[in-house]
């Protein structure tokens, strides 16, 4: 079988090429004789791997010089617990709970302080982002937290929350790099990496350099603390090595694409090919408020569980894989990441349509 069309929502599609040039350099990374798995993270070509990998991201993401960049292992889920066990000041935060991981981040910061939901759009099966321009802030809270694009659901903030003057934590998972965004606007944005990035397993954290403390919460582990990381250029231990070097070749690539503003512009592309044929269609519904659509994760459904499943399973067939929707909401999501070719979503369009033409 050759590749396929992978709409999976994680770990997902990665560049084509970054890929072959990771195949190439397997047995003999740059003249080294060995591979960048079997290397020593304290010698030269990793030590260049690792700040090239930092410089790109910089760069990208224009991250102003006052903000650390961290290579963290443990996924994105990790951050769930470091943020509160971090940022917690006077132990008190208020979560936006807009979809199932910013609620296990909101449960997870409730073992470290007072945390309050802000604003929730649980009541509509986390179809919306609610209103955010003029929430009743806690005066007295360490930060305001969001997960910006919601992967489940398939919805993204489009207008950031006014935080007044509180930092802004941001879970940016499903749509990391996938567009222009302002840091100075955020205390701490991270994501896990493995859906528009490189391979699962590590979180690229960019936190504001006041936000990274000594007194932090009591008993909190030394690998848990951003100052270790931040000290050590993320070399307190030994890192993931691999992912950070694969990171490294997909920033690259993004530069190569003409970076995130080209990025979106292509994004924006490929998810209207998608939404402008949901809109048409009178099979295929998408359940999200327009306004807050995603331009990463696209979800969708037929009105029925039996066809939904037939779609999913006829869809495979024809090389257009993983477009089952999450088990908790069923139906369909095509995640059309940043490595996602404007031709996969095409194919894509196109079977929908004699999906339709079949069983309407
Ligand atoms: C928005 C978001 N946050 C957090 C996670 C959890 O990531 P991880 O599995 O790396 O802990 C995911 C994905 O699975 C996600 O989509």
């Amino acid at each position: 079988m050759g590749r396929v069309y992978n709409f999976s929502a994680g770990p997902a599609v990665l560049p084509e090429e970054v890929l072959k040039e990771a195949a190439q350099e397997m047995l003999d990374y740059n003249g080294s004789g060995m591979s960048v798995m079997e290397m020593s993270h304290r010698q030269k070509p990793f030590q260049e791997i690792i700040e090239a990998a930092e410089a790109d991201i910089r760069e990208l993401m224009k991250i102003p010089d006052n903000y650390k960049v961290l290579f963290i292992q443990g996924g994105a889920s990790t951050q769930f617990a470091m943020i509160p066990m971090n940022l917690m000041k006077n132990g008190v935060a208020d979560y936006i709970v807009t979809g199932q991981f910013a609620k296990k981040a909101y449960k997870e910061a409730q073992k470290y302080g007072k945390v309050n939901v802000l604003a929730s759009s649980e009541d509509q099966t986390f179809s919306y982002i609610p209103d955010c321009t003029n929430l009743p802030v806690s005066e007295d809270a360490d930060y305001v937290y969001i997960c910006e694009n919601n992967t489940i659901y398939g919805t993204k903030y489009k207008k950031l929350p006014n935080t007044k003057g509180k930092p802004l934590v941001a879970d940016v998972s499903s749509c990391f790099l996938s567009e222009p965004v302002d840091v100075s606007k955020y205390g701490l944005i991270y994501g896990g990496v493995q859906k528009n990035v490189g391979p699962a397993g590590m979180a690229i954290v960019i936190i504001r350099e006041d936000l990274i403390r000594e007194e932090v919460y009591p008993g909190t582990p030394t690998m848990l603390m951003y100052k270790t990381h931040a000290d050590a250029g993320s070399l307190y231990n030994t890192p993931p090595a691999y992912s950070i070097y694969i990171c490294g070749k997909v920033f690259k690539w993004l530069k190569k694409q003409g970076g995130l503003s080209a990025m979106k512009e292509y994004n924006e592309k490929k998810a209207k090919i998608l939404y402008d044929y949901l809109d048409e269609s009178r099979l295929f519904q998408s359940g999200v408020n327009k306004k807050d659509r995603s331009l990463m994760n696209v979800t969708f459904v037929t009105g029925s569980e039996e066809l939904d499943a037939r779609f999913v399973k006829e869809a495979k067939e024809a090389g257009l894989l993983s477009l089952k929707g999450h088990r908790s909401v069923g139906g369909m999501r095509a995640s059309i990441y940043n490595a996602m070719p404007i031709e996969g979503v095409e194919a894509l369009v196109a079977f929908m349509k004699k999906f339709e033409k079949e069983n309407l």
